[in-house]
């Protein structure tokens, strides 16, 4: 039968969900870059990986490009939250560009404790996805040697220079579940291998992945509210997935299917840590156009971390929306 707009649907919103401190401090420079130097501000990378974002910061004067070669010798420059590897860094050097660095503090502890390892020698495993920025910038600040592997399957193929000298460290937007295996395999093959545990993941893609799993056991619909190269919303839907239920990961209301809504009472919805606000609000909007709906927010860690900004814009008012 066809559903009518009389039909109540709840839907149960994810706490916490969308923007993570590191996305709030990345938004907040470039902001602040343009207040402060004005138009253009180059970024180098989507600044975090969200459409919204990018375009709502392209209008107020930022230029994203992917290499340093397409800026102009001398302009400012926010590298974006994901980190660079050091030959980017250097080539900014070259072209003598005004950098402003919008890395996640808690993706430069990874490169930092990348760094440590291969101080002393050791061969270093990072365990993340092939071609994710976060990965190749990580990649490119560690010398020395380093794999990188997603899967605990990959561990059989690893050739290192010397089994009681090994490393790992991870992206920090990964599954917490997925990454247990890969360091648990690891360690079967590596007693001897040395790293942060899956500390290196983020608290913020814990708390989301946590409430996800939380949320499970109640909906019978998931849906994601992220970019499709956004690495923790991926990993927000694989777990609605892992547990049966249909889940979708949509960039905006516009993406969603009332087909999805057959059958279904009770839909959770969560938003991927670049993903804001507003658009997890107007996909609320859209099911509302099917159905009558109740929303009701789940209890969950309420986050209270912010990173502090670069010194040369500390003092920048940030402009009002
Ligand atoms: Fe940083 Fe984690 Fe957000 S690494 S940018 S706090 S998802």
């Amino acid at each position: 039968a066809q559903a009518s707009n009389n039909e109540e649907i709840k839907v149960v919103l994810a706490q916490p969900r969308g923007f993570c401190a590191g996305v709030e401090r990345a938004i907040d420079i470039v902001e602040r870059a343009l207040e402060k130097y004005g138009a253009p501000v180059y970024v180098r990378h989507e600044i975090v990986h969200n459409k919204f974002v990018v375009d709502t910061l392209r209008e107020r004067g930022a230029i994203f490009v992917e290499e340093i070669d397409e800026i102009p010798t001398g302009a400012v420059t926010v590298f974006s939250a994901h980190g660079v590897a050091k030959k980017v860094e250097n080539g900014a050097l070259v072209r003598e560009l005004d950098v402003i660095d919008a890395t996640c503090p808690l993706v430069t502890k990874v490169h930092k404790e990348g760094r440590r390892y291969a101080e002393k020698g050791y061969d270093i495993v990072l365990i993340g996805h092939i071609g994710h920025p976060e990965v190749e910038g990580t990649l490119g600040q560690i010398p020395g040697t380093v794999h990188v592997i997603s899967e605990p399957e990959d561990v059989a193929g690893l050739s290192v220079a010397d089994d009681e000298r090994v490393a790992f460290v991870t992206q920090t937007t990964l599954s917490v579940n997925d990454t247990k295996d890969v360091i648990a395999a690891l360690k079967k093959r590596f007693p001897s291998i040395i790293g942060p545990d899956t500390r290196d993941i983020c608290y913020a893609t814990q708390n989301r992945q946590t409430a996800v799993i939380a949320m499970a056991k109640q909906v019978d619909l998931l849906l994601v509210v992220g970019a499709h190269n956004s690495s923790n919303s991926n990993r927000l839907r694989e777990i609605g997935e892992n547990f049966g239920i249909p889940s979708y990961l949509i960039e905006d209301a516009s993406m969603f299917d009332p087909a999805w809504l057959q059958g279904v009472k009770t839909v959770g919805l969560t938003a991927g840590a670049s993903a804001p606000e507003t658009l997890v609000q107007e996909t609320i909007a859209r099911v509302r156009n099917y159905r009558t709906v109740t929303v009701e927010t789940l209890d969950g860690v309420q986050e209270n971390i912010h990173f502090k900004l670069p010194k040369e814009l500390s003092d920048v008012e940030r402009p009002k929306d």
